[in-house]
Formats: C-alpha cells, sequence, structure tokens
C-alpha cells in the first residue's frame, strides 16, 4: 500500500511517527489530535492488538450479557444471581496458570464492576496476571425491520460516554457482535449494509477512545447449507464489513477480526475433514480480509470442544497466513469448567483445572502442535499453579 491518508477531521500524520510502525513508513493517516498525539494512540492500539495475539495465546469469551449467562447457568441448576455471576466469573478468571495461554478476557458490563472475593476489580486483577482486560459493548440484537429472520445489532447510542467510561475502568479492548443468517434470501443487502455500518462506527469510536476493537461479524451456523454456502456468505460478509471499516477511516492494524470458520449448517448432511474446513477458510479470509489486520480470532459458535480445538489447529497448521491467528471462545472454552463447578465451593479447584486444560489445548491448536496426546494430557496443575505465582506486573 503506497501512502494512502485516512482522515478523520482533517489533521493528518504519518506513521512513520508510529514506533509500532510495523517497519513500514508510508502509510499515512489522520486522526482529531495533534500528530504526536495520534502517532503515540496508533502505536498503543497496535502494541494492544498484537498483544491479545501473542504465540500460543487466545481469549476467553466470558462477556454472555445477563440473559445469556442465566440460561447457561440454568442448564446446570444455578440461580443466576449477581453474586453466582460474580463467583462464576471470578472462578474463571482466578485458574492458576490461565495466563499461559490466554492473553485477554472479554468481561460484560457488570462484570467489569466485579471485584474478586478480596476486593480487587475484575479488570485490576486480569492485567495484574498478564491478562488484558475487554469488554463487550455492543447492547445485543433486534429484529431487522422488513426483513424476518434477520438481526440488527445495537448499541451505538451513547456509546462515545460507556466507551471512556470502560476506559476508566481498565478495560483495553471492546468487542461488538453482529450476525448474519444464512437461509433463502439471507442474510439480505439490507442486514449487510446495516450491520457493517454499525460495527464500523463501533470500531471507530473505539480507536477513538484508545481501545482496540474486536469486529465481530458471525456468520450463524445454524442451517442446512453446505460449506461453500457458507464460504460465498463469509466473502461478502467480510467485503461489506473491510469496505465499512475503511470508509470509516478505522486503522485497520489497530483491530482485531473475530470470526466465525467456515463450515457447513449444523443441519447439513455434508461432513468434512479438518483440512477441508481450513482451506475453505483460509482461502475465504485470504481473499477478504486486508494483510494490515494483526491478527484474526476464531469463535466456537455452538461447535463441540473439541472439533472446534482440531479445526482450529488446522487452520494454523496451514502455511501462507499473513495474520497471526489465534481464538476467543466463550462456549468451547467454558462448558467444561460451568458444569464441573455446578455452583460448588468444593468444586473450584476442579473446574478451574478443566479451564487450564481447554485452554491448553487451544494454546498448542495456535501452534499448531494439538494431538489426540494433547487432549489425553492435562496440563500438570502444580506446573501452571507455580508459575501463576508470579504476576508478569502487566
Ligand atoms: P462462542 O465461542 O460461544 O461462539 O462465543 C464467542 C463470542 O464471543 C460470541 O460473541
Amino acid at each position: 500500500m503506497n501512502s494512502s491518508s485516512k482522515k478523520i477531521h482533517g489533521s493528518k500524520v504519518t506513521a512513520s511517527d508510529d514506533p509500532a510502525g510495523h517497519g513500514r513508513t508510508d502509510v499515512s493517516f489522520a486522526v482529531a489530535v495533534s500528530p504526536s498525539q495520534a502517532s503515540t494512540a496508533a502505536a498503543t492500539l497496535a502494541s494492544t492488538a498484537r498483544a491479545l495475539v501473542a504465540p500460543g495465546k487466545g481469549i476467553l469469551a466470558a462477556d454472555e450479557s445477563l440473559s445469556t449467562i442465566s440460561k447457561r447457568l440454568a442448564a446446570q441448576n444455578i440461580p443466576s444471581t449477581e453474586e453466582t455471576r460474580r463467583a462464576y466469573r471470578e472462578l474463571l478468571f482466578t485458574t492458576p496458570g490461565l495466563s499461559e495461554f490466554i492473553s485477554g478476557a472479554i468481561l460484560f458490563d457488570e462484570t467489569i464492576r466485579q471485584k474478586t472475593s478480596a476486593g480487587i476489580l475484575f479488570p485490576d486483577f486480569l492485567a495484574s496476571h498478564g491478562i488484558v482486560p475487554g469488554i463487550k459493548v455492543d447492547r445485543g440484537t433486534i429484529g431487522l425491520p422488513g426483513f424476518p429472520g434477520e438481526k440488527f445489532t445495537t448499541g451505538l447510542d451513547g456509546l462515545r460516554e460507556r466507551l471512556a467510561e470502560y476506559r476508566q475502568l481498565g478495560a483495553r479492548f471492546t468487542k461488538w457482535r453482529a450476525t448474519f443468517l444464512i437461509g433463502d434470501g439471507s442474510p439480505s443487502d439490507a442486514s449487510l449494509a446495516a450491520n457493517a455500518v454499525a460495527l464500523a462506527v463501533f470500531a471507530a469510536l473505539s480507536q477513538e477512545a484508545e481501545l482496540v476493537p474486536i469486529v465481530e461479524p458471525e456468520v450463524l451456523m445454524d442451517g442446512d447449507h453446505g460449506i461453500a454456502r457458507c464460504e460465498d456468505v463469509m466473502a461478502v460478509t467480510l467485503q461489506r464489513v473491510f469496505d465499512a471499516l475503511i470508509t470509516q477511516h478505522v486503522i485497520l492494524e489497530g483491530m482485531i477480526l473475530k470470526t466465525a470458520m467456515v463450515l457447513p449448517g449444523l443441519r447439513s448432511q455434508e461432513r468434512w475433514d479438518v483440512t477441508a474446513i481450513a482451506d475453505a477458510t483460509l482461502r475465504c479470509l485470504r481473499r477478504h480480509v486486508p494483510a494490515a489486520v494483526p491478527g484474526i480470532v476464531f469463535l466456537s459458535g455452538g461447535q463441540n470442544d473439541q472439533d472446534a480445538t482440531a479445526r482450529l489447529n488446522a487452520i494454523c497448521r496451514t502455511p501462507g497466513a499473513p495474520w497471526p491467528l489465534s481464538f476467543s471462545f466463550g462456549r468451547a472454552l467454558q462448558n467444561g469448567p460451568l458444569a464441573a463447578w455446578n455452583g460448588r465451593a468444593e468444586n473450584v479447584r476442579g473446574a478451574q483445572q478443566a479451564l487450564r486444560h481447554r485452554a491448553s489445548c487451544n494454546s498448542a491448536a495456535v501452534r499448531g502442535t494439538y494431538s489426540a496426546a494433547t487432549e489425553a494430557e492435562p496440563v500438570k496443575p502444580g506446573e501452571a499453579i507455580a508459575r501463576s505465582t508470579q504476576p508478569t506486573g502487566k
């Protein structure tokens, strides 16, 4: 890319002032602050983004909304109260040795204000243990008017003010999820257009607040479509989202893409091995995601835990990706610990072992070294606990 100018409110700086630089001196961008402030802000965004996809590490998505976490707890017969939700998130975040495998954790509005039993705010606890705190900032979906079954993600009203508060509370990155349903005539042009613009405005507002946006256009697994249709839909979705991000002057070097894998629908009769899934996923990403993006993370989307890990491993083993690839799993990291906990204090240690094991398997997958042996050999708790007693001071 030669000298391109992304102007926001007019004042322009060149990335040659940017210490992050990515080895380039020819990219320029502009923000509504002085040149030195702009270059420092861009460098901070780029460095946080790179930390989130550090080698062998991925993101724990623990940002379930009140209704989603309540359903997950109810499925284990655990009542959903402010205290059970806090205790559950404390169990996750205080897992010994977690930062060996986990770079960042995405929190929900309630969670970012909660504390450990020792009275430490969760974002402060995470940061002091080498895990970057982040926050989900969308406010969920509403039905897209005129397009039954399709959704529009809300949450832009008041977002600038909320972002300032989240940064004060310690967040360093944000997440916004849009969903796209594959069906007869969907995703519609209306759904693609509206959600792409909302994702882009969210991302630009996040960067303005010096928060790294995780841009998540999720192509849902629901449906009976085959893998080829999924690839086509993911292609058009990514294209529309990156068009909108560029139009909105989002700094690509200071964001992360979160995406689904290219898979057949949940009700499809097609069965593909991990290599075919990895090939389709990487072909689609290579065609539609600029190399300037510092990292791509995958959501699990309802796959079972081991399928998600095995497919991630195949994707990360495939050569030729210009970006670091990793995971940002919710269910595929939390299914085990949630079931093991069952709301009881005496199960906390076992639940933390379940989380550490899943996180270590996914870490191996990011390195492309996951196998049946990794699955069978849980990380030795003693080792991880010993390491976890040395906060990194990040
Ligand atoms: P799943 O991995 O459960 O799909 O959740 C990831 C996420 O953050 C969805 O927004």
